[in-house]
C-alpha cells in the first residue's frame, strides 16, 4: 500500500526562486536563507518519495479571478511552470501521477470534501520554489509530483479546521491506494507577511514561532485558529499558513520534528521550515 512518509512544510516566495535562477545563492543576503535547506536537500536526497502531495496556492497565474475553485486536485499527466509576468521559470516540467491523483479525488470525494478536477494547469512560484529549495536544478524533477491548490487569494479562504479535516481524509486516501509507494505530502506558503496596504511589510516572529511549535504538537488546538486571527497576527497574506493545516492533518497525531528552521526576512516575507517524520507509518 502506499504510505505517508514525511511532511515538509516551507515557504514559496518568488526572490527565492529568482536567486537560484540567476545563481546568486552565495549572496550576502541569500546565503543565510539557502542554508537552512542544507540539511533538507540531504535528507530528501537518502529519502527519496516517489511522489509529493504538493499543497499550494495559485496567485492568479492560472485561474483568473474569474474562476477560483476552493480547493482543485490536479489529475494530469505533466505541468508546466507558469509565466508569472517575467517568463516562466527555468525548471522541468512536473510528471504528475494521474492514478494516485484520481484514486484520491474519489476517495476524497466520497468522504465529503467537494474537489474541483482540474486535468491541465501552469504550475507557479508557490509550487516550483519548494521543490527548488528542496531538490535545487536537476534536469529533471526526481519524483513525480501531484499539485493540490488552495484558495488563499480571494476572500474567503477555507478554515484552518476545514484544512486540517481534509488533510486527514487526503491521508485515509493515500494510504487505501494499492501501490507501494513513498509518498510526502507538502504544505506550502507563509508565514507571516503582508504585501499590500498600510501594513504591507508586516512580520510578526512570535506568531511564526508559536505557529511552529504548534502545527508539530498541537495542530488540532491551532486548526480552530480563526481566519481573522491570521489576518490581523500574521498580515493578509499569512493565511497561506492554511495550507501547512493540510500537510499535518494527513500525518498521524505524533510525528518526529527532523529539521525546522526560521529566517526573516526573504523578500517581504518570514521563511519557516519543517521536516516531519510520520512516527505512526
Ligand atoms: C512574496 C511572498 C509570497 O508568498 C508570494 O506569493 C509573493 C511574494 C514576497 O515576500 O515577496
Ligand atoms: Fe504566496
Amino acid at each position: 500500500m502506499a504510505r505517508i512518509t514525511a511532511g515538509v512544510a516551507t515557504s514559496h516566495v518568488p526572490a527565492i526562486g529568482a536567486a537560484i535562477d540567476n545563481g546568486k545563492t552565495d549572496s550576502d543576503y541569500w546565503a543565510p536563507l539557502f542554508k537552512g535547506y542544507e540539511f533538507s536537500k540531504q535528507w530528501i536526497a537518502e529519502n527519496p518519495p516517489d511522489v509529493v502531495f504538493l499543497v499550494y496556492n495559485d496567485h492568479a497565474s492560472a485561474f483568473s479571478l474569474d474562476l477560483v475553485p476552493t480547493f482543485a486536485l490536479m489529475c494530469g499527466e505533466d505541468f508546466k511552470p507558469a509565466d508569472e509576468g517575467w517568463g516562466p521559470r527555468p525548471v522541468p516540467d512536473v510528471q504528475g501521477h494521474p492514478d494516485l491523483a484520481w484514486h484520491i479525488m474519489q476517495s476524497v470525494v466520497q468522504d465529503n470534501f467537494d474537489l474541483t478536477m482540474v486535468n491541465e494547469i501552469d504550475v507557479d512560484h508557490g509550487l516550483t520554489v519548494p521543490l527548488s529549495l528542496m531538490f535545487g536544478q536537476p534536469e529533471k524533477w526526481p519524483c513525480r509530483v501531484i499539485p493540490f491548490a488552495v484558495n488563499v487569494v480571494l476572500y474567503p479562504p477555507p478554515s484552518g479546521q476545514r484544512c486540517y479535516d481534509l488533510g486527514k481524509a487526503i491521508g485515509r486516501a493515500v494510504e487505501s491506494f494499492d501501490e507501494d509507494l513513498n509518498v510526502q505530502i507538502w504544505g506550502t506558503g507563509g508565514m507571516s507577511h503582508q504585501l499590500q496596504s498600510e501594513r504591507a511589510g508586516l512580520i510578526n516572529k512570535e506568531f511564526d514561532e508559536d505557529f511552529l511549535e504548534r502545527i508539530v504538537n498541537d495542530p488540532a488546538g491551532l486548526a480552530q485558529m480563526p481566519h481573522i486571527d491570521y489576518l490581523r497576527l500574521a498580515g493578509s497574506e499569512g493565511i497561506e499558513l492554511v495550507m501547512w493545516l493540510i500537510m499535518r492533518g494527513a500525518l498521524g497525531d505524533k510525528v518526529k520534528q527532523l529539521h525546522r528552521f526560521y529566517h526573516v526576512p526573504a523578500s517581504n516575507t518570514a521563511v519557516g521550515h519543517l521536516i516531519l517524520e510520520n512516527s505512526e507509518k
